[in-house]
């Protein structure tokens, strides 16, 4: 007989582990099964944010942040650090430690809350009593049943068409996240948060670094003075970003990659590199779930079609992260993880989407939380702005980074906070403050009246809150 739970969850990225880890600590008999194979072919529980995404790529931007701080800050902390050199092969080793000891991590608070893991891929075979069968070929295969499924298999990233990953020259962030030496030209396509993050590694660490964006505004997303300020930051390094560009034909060659393309102006330019990153956005994925046997309904995208409760059209089977609609972020799909699991246990799990915070991890950081100026502007809603400037901010200074601001945005009339966007030093740590004033429905006025500890980053968001009611204290 084949083994029977209460809740499976196929694939173990953020969205489906923390599902399974939750639905465990209420009570379910819970397995997860997830693929995704380490170097050695052991499982590698933690899906693209652990394995090539968010994990990896912040180890990666840590280590070359240090190799900048190196050859261009510390002499004005009077520290001399002559011949500072990159080993890139020893980079990477560290970035792989960190990921695996995320693995590692996963599979012991699968042990901990007693999740069945198992590794290997998941497909649908179809209905069973009382719930599914699914099969999970791995090492073996076996089928096992479900009386609630949820669905967190994630995405891919999107190639251009014509031009496909061979990982060696074209690469996507699965490939840039392992390049052996730094390339001495890297050639980017799409200036998103993966081009951007990516870019800024190769970038520290010596690259001749091209970003190439098919639109004509940087970080359309993002709110616009954040945005320009950013712009001029990255400017200022050497990144070079053209926007409003048009990709031709690509060449991957022995040597390299060429890139044919047209600019802004409609001049034809080609560009060749040693290496070029595609990071043009993901694509959901549902590859091997064989959705078909239980009539799963997918949109045009290849997204799983789901209610706002991340209900699936088939009746207990729900999916969450990525393969749904949404932002592509990995607190999302954890969010959407605990909410899933507290509905099945008839609990009343909740996302609240306009509390969910971006962030951007390049140097300075970018962070927002809620609408843009833009947006309000667009749907009419009267607000009034407040904006601080890091280089009014003691902590800041003593840091040597007083790049950027920060921005409140508050309703006219109830000076509910609207949004809050940021660009400078560590925001990426100081946008949860907005997040929770937001799920709280504070106003300006109330982190305006909070204590902050001197000297420190946070005092800017105070400030910008008061900014908001003219009447900043140190600006
Ligand atoms: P995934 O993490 O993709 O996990 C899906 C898992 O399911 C995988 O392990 C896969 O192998 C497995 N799977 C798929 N199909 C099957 C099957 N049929 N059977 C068994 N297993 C299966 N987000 C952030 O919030 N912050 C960041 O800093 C950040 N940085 C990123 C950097 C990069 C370079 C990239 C590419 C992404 C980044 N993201 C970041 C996005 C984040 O990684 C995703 O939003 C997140 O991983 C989505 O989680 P998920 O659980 O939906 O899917
Ligand atoms: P993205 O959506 O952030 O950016 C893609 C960019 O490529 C856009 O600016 C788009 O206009 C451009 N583009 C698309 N097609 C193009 C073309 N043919 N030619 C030129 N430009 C083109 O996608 P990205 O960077 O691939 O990242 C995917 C997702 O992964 C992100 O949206 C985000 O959800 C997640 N992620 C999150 C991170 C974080 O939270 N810090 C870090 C990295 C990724």
């Amino acid at each position: 007989m084949s083994k029977q739970f209460d809740v499976v969850v196929i694939g173990g990225g953020p969205g489906g582990y923390i599902a399974a880890i939750r639905a465990a600590q209420l009570g379910f008999q819970v397995a997860c099964i997830d693929e995704w194979k380490n170097a050695a072919g052991g499982p590698a529980p933690g899906g693209t944010c652990t394995n090539v995404g968010c994990i990896p790529s912040k180890a990666l931007l840590q280590s070359s942040e240090h190799f900048e701080h190196a050859n261009h800050h510390f002499e004005e902390h009077g520290i001399t650090a002559k011949d500072v050199k990159m080993d890139v092969a020893k980079m990477i080793a560290r970035k792989d430690n960190v990921v695996k000891q995320n693995n590692d991590g996963i599979l012991y608070l699968f042990k901990k809350n007693k999740v069945t893991f198992f590794h290997g891929r998941g497909s649908f075979a179809g209905k069973a009593e009382g719930g599914y069968t699914i099969n999970v070929a791995g090492k073996t295969e076996e089928a096992i049943t479900a009386k609630q499924v949820i669905i967190a298999t994630g995405s891919n990233a999107r190639a251009l068409p014509g031009t496909p990953f061979d990982e060696v020259n074209v690469l996507s962030n699965d490939g840039a996240l392992r390049v052996g030496a730094v390339p001495k030209k890297l050639a980017l396509i799409g200036s998103g948060v993966i081009g951007l993050e990516m870019g800024s590694v190769w970038r520290r660490l010596g690259a001749e670094v091209t970003i190439l964006e098919g639109l004509p505004t940087f970080l359309g997303a993002v709110d616009e003075q954040i945005a320009k300020e950013a712009k001029k930051a990255f400017d200022k390094q050497g990144l070079k970003i053209e926007l409003g560009v048009k990709v031709g034909e690509i060449v991957n060659g022995k040597k390299g990659v060429t890139v044919n393309y047209t600019n802004a102006k409609g001049e034809a330019v080609v560009l060749d590199a040693d290496k070029l990153i595609v990071s043009i956005g993901r694509v959901p994925n549902t590859i091997g779930l064989n959705p078909e046997a239980i009539g799963l309904q997918l949109d045009e995208r290849g997204a799983i079609v789901v209610d706002g409760d991340c209900k699936t059209n088939v009746p207990g089977v729900w999916a969450v992260g990525d393969v749904v609609r949404g932002p592509m972020l990995a607190h999302k799909a954890e969010e959407e993880g605990v909410a899933v699991a507290e509905r099945i246990a008839g609990q009343h799990g909740h996302v609240n989407f306009n509390t969910i915070p971006w962030v951007i991890y390049t140097s300075p950081e970018i962070a927002w939380v809620g609408r843009t100026e833009q947006q309000l502007k667009e749907q009419g809603v009267a607000y009034k702005a407040g904006t601080f400037p890091f280089l009014a901010n003691g902590r800041a200074r003593a840091l040597g980074d007083t790049t950027g601001m920060v921005k409140f945005l508050a309703d006219a009339t109830t000076d509910e906070i609207l949004g809050v966007h940021m660009v400078g030093p560590q925001v990426s740590e100081l946008i949860s403050e907005a997040v929770v004033a937001m799920e709280f429905k504070a106003s300006a006025e109330d982190i305006a009246r909070i204590c902050h500890a001197h000297p420190s980053l946070s005092e800017a968001t105070k400030e910008a809150a008061l900014a908001v009611d003219k009447r900043t204290l140190n600006f």
